[in-house]
């Protein structure tokens, strides 16, 4: 096995999320190796990520100092995980949500690294000490949780397992930034992580008030995107509060933390998102969007389009 040199990187599994980590690596100059366990899968990935690159190179939204082509001639495909592994100082595994796959994934890379090679997954929804069970050393292994789509929304949550250590967290984090993602750390895993914490109570919030008659479904969606989302694109939660009184948060809190107590406090119980009620819910979104194949896919392809545009603001900001 060759020595690790830091400048390669190996992505397991090439879907969706896998294909936009190999963008991202590529654009911060990484060599990246793709490996698939369907066979050609990880080639087509590279034609695929190739005509994205000269996509984004033509609309000036490419990442990096590098142009499309020296990008596209950063990656390499494998149907082999001993081959793909060669050489990787990190390994990004991208494969189905399923525990037992990604389980066992990470034994099959264990036994092929060397010991210093840090285990990285992208999982969304299972914590590390899940993931990483099977693994001998847990030490060198993290959750960076990406947001889709990685390339316009940059945040990557990093997760440890218990037995993580700070080099691992902090490896990961300086790999994230050099790459020109948002890197942000847990401090302990939690189900959820951070932002579907976050998202999930907005769900069920905004959930609540239509099934109660308070609002439309086409309202609640425009109380966050020309409300709430003007701000968050640039600021959180935590600035918002301390910009919104004369002396910062605590007289924020002085001022309205008794309002919003009262508020929390008549949140009712979590919704049912699968039963009878449910069904007027959906109703009335697929009137705004019918959920047809032609209208959620034109729906999707403005909302990239949108996020384009908003992250080349931030960067000018
Ligand atoms: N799609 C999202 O919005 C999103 C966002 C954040 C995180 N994630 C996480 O990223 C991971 C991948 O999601 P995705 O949307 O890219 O899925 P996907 O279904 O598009 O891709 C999964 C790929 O993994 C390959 N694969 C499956 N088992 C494998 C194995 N044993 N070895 C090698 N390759 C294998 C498949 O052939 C497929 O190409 C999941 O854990 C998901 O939760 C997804
Ligand atoms: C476990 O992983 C850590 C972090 O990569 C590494 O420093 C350590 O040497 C490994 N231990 C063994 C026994 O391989």
């Amino acid at each position: 096995m060759s020595s690790p040199d830091k400048k390669t990187i190996t992505v397991i599994g090439s879907g969706l999320i896998g294909r936009s980590w190999s963008m991202v690596f590529v654009s911060g100059g990484y060599s990246v190796r793709i490996y698939d366990n369907q066979p050609g899968q990880a080639a087509n990935a590279i034609k695929e990520i190739r005509k994205q690159l000269e996509e984004l190179e033509g609309v000036h939204m490419l990442r990096g100092e590098l142009a499309a082509s020296q990008q596209v001639a950063l990656i390499s495909c494998f149907d082999d995980l001993a081959q793909a592994l060669e050489g990787a100082f990190f390994v990004q595994e991208c494969v189905f949500e399923q525990l037992e796959v990604k389980q066992s994934v990470f034994q099959d890379i264990e036994r092929l690294v060397g010991k210093d090679v840090v285990l990285s997954s992208s999982t969304s929804c299972l914590v590390p000490s899940n993931v990483f069970s099977k693994v001998q050393n847990k030490s060198r292994c993290i959750v960076s949780h990406p947001v889709n789509p990685p390339y316009y929304v940059k945040l990557v949550e990093l997760v440890p397992h218990p037995e993580t250590t700070s080099t691992v967290m902090d490896t990961t984090h300086a790999l994230m930034t050099k790459v020109g993602q948002a890197p942000v750390r847990l401090r302990k895993e939690i189900d959820g992580f951070a932002l579907n914490r976050v998202q999930a109570a907005i769900i069920a919030e905004s959930w609540r008030l239509v099934q109660d008659g308070v609002i439309s479904v086409k309202d609640i969606d425009l109380v966050m995107s020309e409300g709430l989302g003007m701000r968050y694109a640039f600021i959180g939660p935590m600035e918002t509060i301390h910009l919104n009184a004369p002396e910062g948060l605590e007289d924020y809190m002085k001022r309205y933390g008794e309002g919003i107590t009262r508020v929390l406090k008549s949140f009712g119980p979590v919704p049912d998102f699968c039963g009878e009620g449910s069904k007027s819910i959906a109703n009335e979104m697929c009137e705004l969007i019918p959920n047809d194949r032609q209208h959620l896919s034109a729906r999707m392809e403005r909302r990239d389009q949108l996020l384009m545009s908003l992250s080349k603001l931030k960067k000018e900001h």
